[in-house]
């Protein structure tokens, strides 16, 4: 083991304990320090390993290692020592982005982006990006020292420089992985290669590409089939907002289309954001034992990264992780199943008549899964705040004449000037169902049975736990409680 990576293991092993208090409840944060995206979220012998973009040693971002966890059912997680470090010539700037899959051997192949510095012919510095592999025994890995693929395995135009996050699977007996790249015209694509060992790979051409019009370097691409259509799903930098659908910045898009595998052909026939918060990006998926597809995000943007509440131990978070469907063209996202073994305390009201700022005993909290449902015909606003003391609260506001929600955390003890409002449209229906996830500092929404997805992290004291409803017009209103006990 290099020196680095046993300095690292030490580092949080020491230290992991002095972020306990911090730590949500059911959610997942790196031992101490810096998480970003996840990684290598797959099924390894019986366990569902995950891996993830890590910096112990501050708050901040910095030269990425790769933190380890796992899990059986997504909700409790046991550590694992870091599984690599950038210690090689290939990833002397950092262990990038990627994933992970199971050998016939019985060896776990990580597969990453490394990054290495090089001086260019004109004599200026630059971080250029290869895709390298790690073996190892799901504790332990070995780095083949040389990069898998790299500038001379790129299509013309395509960028040495931007060409990350290969995420691999096994299908119809073949390995394949797709890349994040930027094109010549400046923005996104993602590319696939095919290969029969995981070790040799070919070019096979590009999947699908932004051509300016969905953001520029489109990242962490993942690419599987999903209740009969194939799904593409991307991080794309810089990208503009069209209408509500897409903000400016770092968003999350699922491509759905048809993919003709022979000829690697995806057709692609809709676009939607994933999650329409403020806190999601860089999600990668598996498929279960019980052949479920789950999907984990990392529950912050870069956007925000400079805003973090001061004498903080951990930043970075990952969200619950989701059951994923498709259905009438859209991606549903509902927290995973296994979350219900660990709810307590069930409070339960039936068709309460809400107006005036109403709020119900036993429905309050700050660790809790809380489902609203509301019905009637007469009303155009409807609003819940959560998370609320005399100073705080997060709000969450139903226009039903225009079927758009808007989540506002102006006022939920966040210090930085960055985004706290967004918009977003749901489809017309009798009822709306919004069933909330809070945990201590996070907030994720799902609105009508997962049809659209809204998470973000909040500030406020812990004791800022208080619930309320009110509606311009009189409606009732089913809700569900529970407080979440691991
Ligand atoms: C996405 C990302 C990846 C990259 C990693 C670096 O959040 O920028 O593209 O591999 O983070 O930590």
């Amino acid at each position: 083991m290099s020196d680095l990576l046993n300095k690292a293991r030490e580092f949080e092993d020491t230290y992991k304990k002095y972020a306990d208090k911090e730590r949500p409840a059911f959610h997942l944060t790196g031992g101490i320090g810096w998480i970003n995206d996840p990684n290598g979220f797959s099924l390894y012998k019986e366990d569902y390993h995950l891996f993830f973009q890590y910096h112990p040693f501050s708050t901040h971002w910095g030269p990425m290692y790769w933190g380890h966890v796992k899990t059986k059912d997504f909700i409790k997680w046991e550590r694992l020592p870091i599984a690599m470090a950038p210690d090689s010539e290939v990833d002397e700037k950092g262990c990038f982005s990627g994933s992970a899959i199971e050998l016939e051997d019985g060896k776990q192949l990580l597969m990453y982006t490394g990054v290495k510095e090089v001086r260019r012919s004109d004599g200026i510095l630059e971080d250029i990006q290869q895709q390298c592999i790690a073996l190892g025994d799901g504790v332990d890995y070995e780095k083949i020292d040389r990069p898998v693929l790299s500038a001379q395995d790129l299509p013309v135009g395509a960028s040495e420089i931007d060409f990350r996050d290969p995420k691999i699977w096994k299908e119809d007996g073949k390995y394949y992985v797709v890349i994040g790249n930027r094109t010549e015209d400046g923005s996104g694509a993602v590319l696939l290669y095919e290969s029969e060992d995981a070790l040799h790979w070919e070019y096979r051409g590009i999947i699908d590409r932004s051509y300016n019009v969905y953001g520029k370097m489109w990242e962490c691409p993942d690419f599987f089939e999903l209740d009969g259509k194939r799904v593409l799903i991307t991080s794309p930098q810089e990208m503009i907002p069209i209408g509500l659908e897409f903000h400016a910045g770092y968003g999350v898009m699922a491509l759905l289309g048809e993919y003709d595998k022979n000829n690697y052909q995806f057709n692609r026939e809709s676009v939607q954001s994933v999650d329409y918060g403020i806190d999601f990006y860089a999600p990668q998926t598996l498929e279960t034992k019980d052949g479920r597809r789950v999907m984990i995000a990392w529950m912050q943007n870069w956007t925000n990264i400079h805003s973090q509440p001061s004498g903080i131990r951990l930043f970075g978070s990952m969200t619950c992780p989701r059951e994923l469907h498709v259905e009438n063209g859209r991606l549903i996202q509902n927290p995973v199943k296994e979350l219900e073994a660990y709810r307590t305390n069930k409070v339960v009201y039936k068709e309460v008549p809400i107006q005036t700022v109403t709020s119900l005993e036993g429905v309050s909290g700050r660790i809790i899964d809380l489902t609203v449902t509301v019905k009637g015909k007469n009303y155009s606003k409807f609003k819940m705040h959560i998370g609320q003391d005399k100073d705080h609260y997060v709000s969450i506001r139903y226009r039903k004449d225009k079927n758009v929600i808007r989540v506002d955390r102006t006022r939920s003890g966040g210090r930085f000037d960055i985004v706290h409002v967004r918009d977003f449209v749901i489809d017309e229906k009798e009822e709306l169902k919004l069933r909330f996830l809070i945990d201590k500092y996070s907030v994720e929404l799902f609105v009508n049975d997962g049809r659209q997805a809204a998470t973000f992290m909040i500030y406020s004291p812990l004791s800022a736990e208080g619930i309320t409803f009110e509606s311009d017009e009189m409606v009732r209103v089913d809700v569900e409680k529970y407080d979440i006990e691991i």
